[in-house]
Parts: C-alpha cells; sequence; structure tokens
C-alpha cells in the first residue's frame, strides 16, 4: 500500500500547471467546470495525495461533472461505475466470457480429439486474459500511462450493498483486485477515484476514513450564472443573473425536490428557444415544470407567491462563491 503521494504524480500535476488548487480551478474552468475554491483545494488534495475523493452534496450539484471535468484536464480515461443495490464483483471488476470459452472449448475438443492435450492445460487456457471481461474497477487498475491515470468514477455508491462497500474498500486502500483463476492484479499506475453518494444512507466510517471528504454545496448566484452563460452562450447575462437568482430562492424555501444545476441550464435553454429575455409572473407560471418539478413543490411555490419570489435577493448572494 502506498501511503504517500508518489513523485510521478508530482510530476504530473507541476507539467499540467498544477501547483495548487487555483492552479487547479483554473485547469478546471478550462474545461467547462467552474470549482469554488472548496472543491477546488479538495480535488487538488485528492490528486496530489493520490487519495480518493468522496463527494456527497444534494442531486445536481455537480459531483458527477467534477470527476469527468478531472479526466478532461488529466488528458485520461473515465472509467464510470455506477452502483446499485445488488452490485457485484462479477458486474464491478471483472467477468468470464462464459460464451466464448464454451466455444473455444468445443473447437479444441474438436481439434484435441485424438491429439492426447491434457484437461487441465485446456482448462487453463479458458481462464486467461483472453476470455477475460474487464469491468470498471479493473479496467482503472490497469492504467499503464502514468501521465494519464484513468479516472474510476464510482457513481453513488450509497445505493450498493454494504458487502461491496466493503470491497472497495479493499480495492482502494491496496489497489489491487485478486482473480482467483489468475492471481492479483496490482495497479502499475494509482489511479484518480472519484466516489459520489447521495446520502440515502450512511457509508461506512472505514470508507469515508481512507477517502478525503467533500461536501458539495449548489453555488453563489454568480457562479451560477457564470454556468449557464457557458453551456447556454445565447442566453444574456442579464437573464442567467436573474435565474441563478431564482433558482437560490427555491433552493431556500424547502422543496422535496430542490431544482439542481441542470435544471438551470434547461431553463435557460427553454427561455432562450421562446425568445424569452426575462422572467415575469407569467413566464414563470408558464415554464415552472423545468425547475419545479411535482405537484406538491408547485403548490408550495404558489402558496408562497411566485411574485414573491421572483423579486426575493436571497440572503444567500455571497454563499459558496
Ligand atoms: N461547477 C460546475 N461547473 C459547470 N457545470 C456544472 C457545475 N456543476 C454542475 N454543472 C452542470 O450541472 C449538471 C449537473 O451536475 P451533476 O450531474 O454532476 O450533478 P450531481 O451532483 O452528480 O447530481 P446527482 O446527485 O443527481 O447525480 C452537469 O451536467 C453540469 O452541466
Ligand atoms: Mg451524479
Amino acid at each position: 500500500m502506498r501511503s504517500v503521494s508518489s513523485a510521478e504524480r508530482s510530476r504530473l500535476l507541476g507539467a499540467l500547471g498544477i501547483e495548487g488548487p487555483e492552479g487547479l480551478a483554473r485547469a478546471l474552468e478550462g474545461v467547462g467546470y467552474l470549482a469554488s475554491p472548496r472543491v477546488a483545494l479538495g480535488a487538488f488534495l485528492a490528486l496530489s495525495l493520490e487519495r480518493p475523493l468522496l463527494l456527497e452534496g444534494a442531486p445536481g450539484v455537480g459531483k458527477t461533472e467534477l470527476a469527468y471535468a478531472l479526466a478532461a484536464v488529466l488528458g485520461s480515461e473515465l472509467v464510470r461505475l455506477q452502483c446499485y443495490e445488488g452490485i457485484d464483483v462479477h458486474q464491478a471488476v471483472y467477468d468470464w466470457d462464459w460464451g466464448r470459452q464454451i466455444l473455444h472449448l468445443r473447437t479444441l475438443e474438436a481439434l484435441a480429439r485424438g491429439a492426447g492435450r491434457a484437461v487441465e492445460e485446456v482448462e487453463a487456457e479458458l481462464f486467461s486474459d483472453r476470455f477475460l471481461v474487464e469491468r470498471a474497477v479493473l479496467r482503472a487498475l490497469r492504467g499503464r500511462e502514468a501521465a494519464h491515470p484513468p479516472v474510476l468514477l464510482v457513481d453513488e455508491v450509497d445505493r450498493a450493498d454494504e458487502a461491496f462497500e466493503a470491497y472497495l474498500l479493499e480495492v482502494l486502500s491496496t489497489w489491487t483486485v485478486t482473480i482467483p483463476e489468475v492471481g492479483p492484479q496490482v495497479a502499475a499506475v494509482v489511479p484518480v477515484v472519484v466516489l459520489t453518494s447521495n446520502r440515502t444512507r450512511e457509508l461506512h466510517e472505514a470508507l469515508t476514513r481512507r477517502c478525503l471528504y467533500l461536501w458539495v454545496d449548489p453555488p453563489g448566484p454568480a457562479r451560477e450564472a457564470e454556468i449557464v452563460r457557458r453551456r447556454v452562450p445565447e442566453a444574456s447575462e442579464r437573464l442567467a443573473r436573474q435565474l441563478a437568482h431564482i433558482v437560490a430562492e427555491l433552493r431556500r424555501v424547502g422543496l422535496f425536490k430542490p431544482p439542481g444545476i441542470s435544471e438551470t441550464i434547461d431553463w435557460a435553454e427553454a427561455l432562450v428557444r421562446l425568445g424569452i429575455d426575462e422572467v415575469d409572473e407569467a413566464v414563470f407560471v408558464d415554464t415552472m415544470g423545468i425547475v419545479v418539478k411535482g405537484r406538491d413543490d408547485a403548490e408550495r411555490v404558489a402558496s408562497l407567491g411566485v411574485g414573491a419570489i421572483l423579486e426575493s435577493r436571497g440572503p444567500g448572494d455571497a454563499r459558496n462563491r
């Protein structure tokens, strides 16, 4: 197990001009991800210490996107492992291609009939790399280029069972997986690992201890407006700012499903399509379904008053900039 950052990793970050959190924030901005100083700091430490980064936060705050942005910055492959209940080693790490193995066996039977090959010899051939199906974790451990360490995104790890979580912890601690028929597979290049969780359950303490932890807050209106402008360049600055303020207010009033950044982007896109540059009460009511999803939440907004939400400038303007 490696406990200190490798010289290789420092060299890599140095070569990319990422000497510290600000450098990383600039690099992320270059690929379209606007990180808060706290997120840039957490991600920088995880990269340079070669530690997995565990991201928690409300839906749509940019957890998954951060992994993609890091891969883009590093010029690395992103390997995504989407977790779900019941996920196991054969879906996450490796499997055997049974179908091809059986075909191979049939062919061998035909060819070797009378040639006297030992059963063991034939069997050993079946459990070789040729028939190994690499799943996300194994793929990420098999990266060979130190200059482009694979980025393994373990998305929504809280959906997996605890047994799988324990297995994952083992992998993240040793950078090794053992395939019984083949032997241990040790990573030559430590991958960059980003785990995300929506907190549908508490993660095991041992896993959180292994990771650097980052709670991702929604961006403040200024940053969100900037994100909207990047994603929807046709939206005017004024519209982007107005939408960011309204969405910040909607997040503040305690909806069951507060809108994420994707909703703000969708809203901007929709309004641009409709040729609308300002949200008034009528526009809000007509297009609210893009950001407020669900009847209870729509009723809550109606009871607070659309006008009041539009007018509010919210207390959180300077938050998380
Ligand atoms: N900091 C950011 N800079 C630029 N775009 C962002 C940023 N954060 C989020 N986005 C945009 O918001 C969208 C939603 O983000 P993402 O899917 O990463 O959220 P999430 O936190 O993973 O949500 P969930 O918990 O629902 O999976 C992304 O597709 C991206 O376009
Ligand atoms: Mg996500």
